[in-house]
């Protein structure tokens, strides 16, 4: 194939703005798929992205598409819509040479759109403005292409506009792609030299990794980990798996390489001849997990069954990380990393889903840095391995915490709510532009720990669900930071210690401890629940028993009945935990920790 005659491109989109359905009829009008009657996607796989509607897996597409009398090979890299995965994003962008900006005609801009730009911008390809669902009532093609103006300072003439769904303007897009995005400038002469950027597991095959081949054409190809493979199979995605003698320079394409475990695919990585290892191309940062949790099994005899299940499913998601954790209150159990809380919630529901597994999941934390005196560091990635009050008085030099650089687009007349909520998550503003004369984009830098717990949700209260959100890390800083410790009838409960801001700690104690005494309020027996700070009581509730109410109803009577009735409770409580002796119901818990 001429490599003139090649494109690698992708879509990028916030969620639902519609690039899956695009992705669908650029494949039906290459025929790559024919129509289809049930509507469903061909790019989005898993049951949990289908259902959630959001693609997680990035998943590309080989087409060929003939155009002024030449047969094009177009390569469809696609990209995950949500902010947990910018990191998916940008290493599926380094091997596109253009990208669709996709953005719908009724809602605009939106906070992930801004993020995905400046995704594309920093790769340095070619952006081509796309206005989607222009056959929507409530669409207005020509505001969004004078924001898309405003904010990117693309000329409003040059968006296409089109609608996904009734394939309106659709034929404009791929000879739009042919014309402004570049082909690849690789060297079919040179030595291979491919780069991966997207790695699965098939239960058929083992891995499967995704690369965009550089240079050469070559079925030999060795990592520049220094570790030897042999390609076993290689071919194009068409849009699934399909084998061809060779890949070569400018083609996207998949190599089976034998690798036993996902892990030994390093995303980023650059493959080349064995004989010439050369210059890796510039890598990508791993993912790193920025947000932190516990998992437990409900019943502590699902343990290994559990264990079985969190190492499979990790197969396919490469960017957890495990680590086997004991918890007092808990028990076995393990601490998870995840890219953000959307990652977790999804790993959480998949686990449920598709192993049938009855987990309980502790709040999530973010990493937390701390500078000791005598010049030692330590990461903490649960709240227990935070240092006590006396130590950080005695010890400490300084707590850093993971900070974002968040962008956020709304309609105007939430402004002041939305920069309260900010202000009170301890934010700092950086940006406030208005899009048009209703949508203001504000950006703020705020901490990591802020925005994992409620934030998100407090965004669409306030603005009925139109706020859109997304954030970017933005290094470390210096916090002053304590742990609070919950204790039930003065036993500590390490599942529930959590770290606050000092500014936040009384509130958030006195909070803590009110919600505990109503998600604790059907026990049998009297508690005391505290919150603590070092040494110092900061709240405190008590509860008394129930039991009396049970029984009570039977006037101290027939024995019998009394034991029926204590039975009829023990049932009441198969999915629950016992947490520091209390028995906690898993969907009261999981509640409970996603509120901060
Ligand atoms: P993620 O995978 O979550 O990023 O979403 P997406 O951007 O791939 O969006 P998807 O293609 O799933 O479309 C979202 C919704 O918009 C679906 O209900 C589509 O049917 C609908 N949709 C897509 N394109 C159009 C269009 O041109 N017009 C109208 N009216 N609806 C559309």
């Amino acid at each position: 194939f001429d490599i003139g005659q090649i494109r690698n491109f992708s879509i990028i989109a916030h969620v639902d703005h519609g690039k899956s359905t695009l992705a669908d009829r650029l494949l039906e009008l290459s025929q790559t798929i024919s129509k289809r009657k049930d509507n469903k996607q061909v790019l989005d796989k898993l049951k949990v992205e289908r259902e959630r509607g959001i693609t997680v897996k990035a998943q590309s597409a080989s087409m060929f598409y003939d155009y002024k009398g030449k047969r094009y090979l177009l390569n469809l890299i696609d990209t995950p819509g949500h902010m947990d995965f910018n990191f998916e994003v940008s290493r599926s962008l380094a091997a596109c040479q253009g990208t669709l900006l996709l953005v719908d005609a009724a809602q605009g801009i939106q906070a992930q759109t801004v993020a995905n730009f400046y995704l594309a911008y920093g790769q340095d390809i070619a952006i081509i403005p796309v206005i989607n669902k222009i056959d929507l009532p409530a669409a207005d093609p020509e505001r969004v292409a004078s924001q898309i103006e405003v904010a990117f300072e693309l000329p409003a003439s040059e968006c296409l506009q089109i609608s996904a769904k009734s394939n309106l303007n659709v034929d404009q897009i791929l000879p739009t792609i042919i014309e402004n995005v570049p082909s690849p400038s690789g060297n079919i002469n040179k030595p291979f030299k491919a780069l991966l950027f997207d790695s699965w597991y098939d239960t058929y095959v083992g891995v499967i990794c995704l690369m965009a081949v550089i240079d050469g054409r070559d079925k030999i190809v060795s990592a520049f980990s220094e570790r030897r493979y042999e390609v076993s199979e290689t071919g194009i995605m068409y849009p699934e798996q399909t084998p061809s003698s060779s890949l070569q320079a400018g083609q996207v394409g998949y190599f089976v390489l034998n690798m036993k475990a996902l892990s030994e695919s390093h995303v980023g990585d650059t493959f080349f001849d064995h004989k010439h290892i050369g210059t890796p191309m510039p890598g990508f940062t791993p993912a790193k997990p920025m947000v932190w949790a516990g998992i437990f099994p409900i019943d502590t005899a699902d343990f290994e069954k559990l264990d079985h299940s969190i190492a499979k499913l990790t197969l396919s998601d490469s960017s957890v990380v495990i680590q086997k954790e004991t918890s007092t209150a808990l028990g076995q159990g393990w601490r998870l990393g995840f890219l953000g809380t959307l990652h977790m919630d999804v790993f959480r529901q998949r686990l449920e889903q598709e192993y049938d597994a009855n987990i309980i999941i502790t709040a999530p934390t973010v990493p937390y840095k701390i500078d000791y005196r005598d010049g030692t560091q330590k990461l903490i990635r649960n709240p227990t391995e935070f240092p006590d009050l006396d130590e950080v008085n005695a010890k400490v030099k300084s707590v850093q915490e993971p900070m974002v650089k968040s962008t956020i687009i709304f309609q105007n007349d939430c402004l002041g709510d939305i920069m309260v909520l900010c202000g009170s998550r301890r934010g700092v503003q950086l940006e406030h532009t208005y899009l048009d004369e209703n949508r203001v984009l504000l950006k703020y830098r705020l901490p990591l720990a802020e925005v994992v717990t409620d934030f998100h949700d407090e965004l669409k209260g306030i603005s009925s669900g139109f706020a859109s959100f997304d954030y970017e890390e933005d290094g470390y800083d210096d916090a002053d930071l304590v742990k609070m410790n919950i204790t039930l009838n003065s036993k500590p409960v390490d599942a529930l210690s959590i770290i606050l801001h000092r500014s936040q700690a009384e509130t958030v104690s006195r909070d803590w401890v009110k919600r505990l005494k109503a998600l604790l309020s059907r026990q049998l027996f009297e508690i005391v629940i505290q919150a603590t700070i070092g040494n110092k009581v900061i709240a405190r509730e008590g509860l008394s028993a129930l039991r009396k109410n049970v029984i009570a109803k039977c006037y101290g009577g027939d024995v019998s009945r009394k034991m029926k009735l204590l039975n009829k409770q023990k049932e009441g409580k198969k999915r629950m935990k016992a947490i520091g002796g209390v028995e906690v119901s898993q969907e009261a818990f999981y509640d409970f920790m996603s509120k901060k």
